[in-house]
């Protein structure tokens, strides 16, 4: 039984087929139970689902759905995530409350989560579970660490630098502790004075984690660097170009598309077509081109076989990845004879809002 695996299929509801097996039991946005872990759904029981407004359900690799056609969510992260959290949390909480931690004491707990992502690359599956945490900071720096990790790899650096930079992007806003929570949570709308106070964080970071022991120089740029930008409008040093440590080009374009993407205290999140459009016209202005578009290359290529809600509220799935325009893929939009393709490049007013 793949359920007892925690193996499944999440799949918007009015794509379930007749005959589909849930893996997980559904419950409605109050909390009550609709239906159990192994319900075979029938038309009469996806129409109810609907009518509850419930837009998604896990169902396992059985009657009704292409197995090979299919990705597949595993759960098995979630221990490694929760145990990271845990860890950032001590990590933080003791830096903020001016006591003394060692950052290298917990560092194997960091390390597995990376690694856990790497080995499997089940990357959104891994950032679904990161993205359900309360606490800003600490999905942030989970989630940046997460895709810094990724792009490391997708780059093709070698094993230490990719470590490196994953234990970068976790470490990169550390010096947050440091600074006034309440500038913390409005920081798109700060006076020149406070900019500058949140703009030192970086440097707090830095001195952190150098203290703590870590003297590899491209984690250290990575973190003193991630909000320097190529046309020298960045901080701290307001550095241009190819002074930019490679490493934090990378943690800089995960930093900037979490932020994107997800809802900030001052800030709605756009969704994952408009954050990597958003990207990519930063390429050449203030980003590293090369790592935005390797970036948007791996992304989509995640994207690829996995269920989606558009724009316009329908369910579909990404089926085809165009490899001249990524960010505009071919998806498959209803189910059986009633489906059709939608070549994205060619219907620019239409994007996906949601993987799933
Ligand atoms: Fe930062």
């Amino acid at each position: 039984m793949l359920s007892k695996q925690h193996k499944y299929v999440l799949i918007p509801v009015d794509l379930c087929e007749d005959g589909s097996i849930l893996g997980e039991d559904v419950f409605t946005e109050s909390g009550k139970l609709v239906l159990s872990e192994g319900t075979i759904l029938t038309a009469e029981l996806i129409e109810k689902l609907i009518a509850l407004g419930i837009f998604t359900v896990s169902i396992q690799a059985q009657l009704g759905l292409d197995e090979s056609n299919n990705i597949y969510v595993n759960d098995n992260h979630k221990e490694v995530i929760e145990k990271a959290y845990q860890t950032l949390d001590t990590i933080m909480g003791m830096l903020a409350n001016r006591k003394p931690v060692s950052i290298k004491n917990h560092e194997q707990e960091l390390q597995d989560l990376l690694q856990s992502t790497i080995s499997t690359g089940e990357i959104i599956d891994i950032l679904r579970q990161v993205q359900a945490f309360d606490d800003y900071l600490y999905k942030h720096s989970l989630a940046v660490g997460i895709y810094s990790v990724m792009l490391a790899a997708w780059l093709k650096l070698d094993d230490k630098d990719i470590k490196n930079v994953g234990l970068a992007g976790i470490l990169h806003d550390i010096g947050k502790t440091k600074i006034d929570k309440e500038l913390l949570s409005k920081p798109n709308s700060l006076t020149g004075r406070q900019q500058e106070i949140l703009e030192r964080h970086v440097r707090f970071s830095h001195d952190i984690v150098k203290f703590c022991g870590f003297h590899d120089s491209g984690m250290l740029k990575a973190i003193l660097q991630h909000h320097e930008r190529i046309d020298g409008s960045g901080y701290p040093e307001r550095i241009k170009g190819n002074l930019i440590h490679p490493f934090a080009h990378i943690v800089a374009v995960a930093d900037r598309y979490h932020n994107l993407t997800t809802d900030q205290p001052d800030k709605k999140r756009i969704n994952h077509t408009e954050a990597l459009k958003a990207l990519r016209k930063e390429a050449f202005t203030c980003l590293d081109a090369k790592t935005v578009l390797t970036f948007i290359d791996g992304m989509m290529g995640k994207y690829s076989g996995r269920f989606c809600k558009m724009s316009n509220g329908q369910s579909g799935k990404v089926v085809f990845i165009n490899r001249d325009d990524p960010i505009y893929p071919i998806i498959k939009i209803g189910k059986g004879a009633e489906s059709k393709y939608i070549d994205l490049r060619f219907e620019k007013n239409l994007s996906i809002h949601e993987i799933l």
